[in-house]
């Protein structure tokens, strides 16, 4: 099989290209990432002189590049995006772009192209908004909260529209919260990781009893890998563990593993629009398909904080470059 994984160069991009050339060495795997602030090449530097990976510079919005690469292959999929919702509130502007309109040249180089190549699309459970009681399904209606949530859910919007018009074969997932190894230390949990590694206090937005779901780099690939080989096209699949967690009970657990004291927690001002809850029903994903996450959450976040002691090059590298200028920016600091 050949596969065209967008993004690839970015967080659970780089994890899933791995995954699959570990589990299918025969497999080929091209990988189009723009190489914005938060792809990163040494992600992948253990595969580069890999017979069956090619990497290949360029914007998913680009049709001339999309063009070219989506008749080499079988299936296509899409884990490029903007992806950072606090980010998406300092700048809403490129999440459109890349996220709504990268989707769609994709959808529309897959239709010109005959239909033949399977898209599965990455998205997020952030398209329905905040729920307090209960869980989301996959006919959820999308209420989407913060210009991400509202980018990703306009590329989803495209999905659907082409299955329905154009029986466009595409797959669209909506997954909790990832964490693991090359998690870009904006996000919550390798932020936590990495300030306290550096002795700083961990920043946690309004009570911090914000609930969230989250899964291991290895189990969401494993149901990528699933969806891919047994999904059925024009479908949804919600990906999660049904695991939830209070934020500031997981930043205590991270704490716990570095044996840290609660002296190190600070709360700061809250998110705008800061969804309160995210819980997703995986249940057609389990029964429909057979996957079920292997990772207890306990054992992710210590293998997480291993990786992140063993790995202090390359977070100490992202977090001199540009990295500085958004930290200071979103938390107000100079440190
Ligand atoms: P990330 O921010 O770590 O990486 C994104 C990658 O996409 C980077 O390598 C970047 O260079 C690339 N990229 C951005 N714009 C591009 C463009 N126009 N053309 C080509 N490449 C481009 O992302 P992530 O956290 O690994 O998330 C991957 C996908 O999963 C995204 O679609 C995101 O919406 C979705 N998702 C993420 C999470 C999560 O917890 N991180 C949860 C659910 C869904
Ligand atoms: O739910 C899936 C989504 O998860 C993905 O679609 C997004 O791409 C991904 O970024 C993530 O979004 P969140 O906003 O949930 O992730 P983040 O790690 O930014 O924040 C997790 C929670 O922690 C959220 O409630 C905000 C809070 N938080 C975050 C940061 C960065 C803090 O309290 N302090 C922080 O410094």
């Amino acid at each position: 099989m050949k596969l065209l994984v967008t993004g690839g160069a970015g967080f659970m991009g780089s994890n899933f290209i791995h995954y699959i050339l570990k589990k299918y060495p025969e497999y080929e795997v091209i990988n189009l990432d723009k190489l914005t602030y938060a792809g990163n090449l040494k992600n992948l530097s253990d595969i580069e002189n890999n017979p069956n990976y090619r990497f290949v510079k360029g914007d998913i919005c680009d049709a001339n590049i999309i063009n070219e690469l989506v008749p080499q292959v079988d299936a296509v999929i899409n884990y490029a995006a903007e992806t950072h919702v606090d980010r998406s509130i300092l700048a809403p502007q490129e999440f459109a772009q890349t996220d709504v309109i990268g989707t769609l040249t994709i959808l529309n180089s897959i239709r010109e192209n005959g239909n033949k190549v399977r898209l599965v699309q990455i998205s997020t459970d952030e398209v329905f908004g905040s729920i307090e009681d209960g869980k989301f399904t996959e006919s959820s209606p999308f209420e989407p909260n913060s210009p991400y949530a509202a980018s990703k859910a306009g590329g989803d919007l495209m999905c659907r529209a082409f299955w329905v018009t154009y029986k466009t074969p595409v797959i669209v997932t909506h997954s909790c919260n990832f964490y693991g190894p090359f998690h870009y230390p904006e996000k919550l949990i390798p932020l936590a990781i990495t300030n306290l590694l550096e002795g700083k206090k961990v920043p946690v937005y309004g009570d911090g009893k914000q609930v969230r779901e989250w899964i291991y780099t290895q189990d969401h690939c494993s149901a990528v890998d699933t969806i891919l080989h047994k999904g059925v096209e024009g479908e949804v699949y919600n990906i999660g563990t049904e695991r939830e967690f209070e934020n500031i009970d997981i930043v205590k657990r991270i704490l716990d593993v570095l044996g840290m004291n609660e002296g190190f927690i600070e709360y700061v001002k809250d998110r705008p629009g800061h969804d309160r809850r995210y819980s997703l029903d995986t249940s057609k994903l389990r029964n429909e398909l057979g996957w079920k996450p292997e990772i207890e959450f306990d054992q992710g976040i210590k293998d997480t904080v291993e990786w992140f002691k063993n790995n202090e090059a390359w977070w100490k590298e992202i977090k001199s470059g540009e990295y500085k200028n958004y930290y200071n920016q979103q938390y107000g600091r100079k440190d």
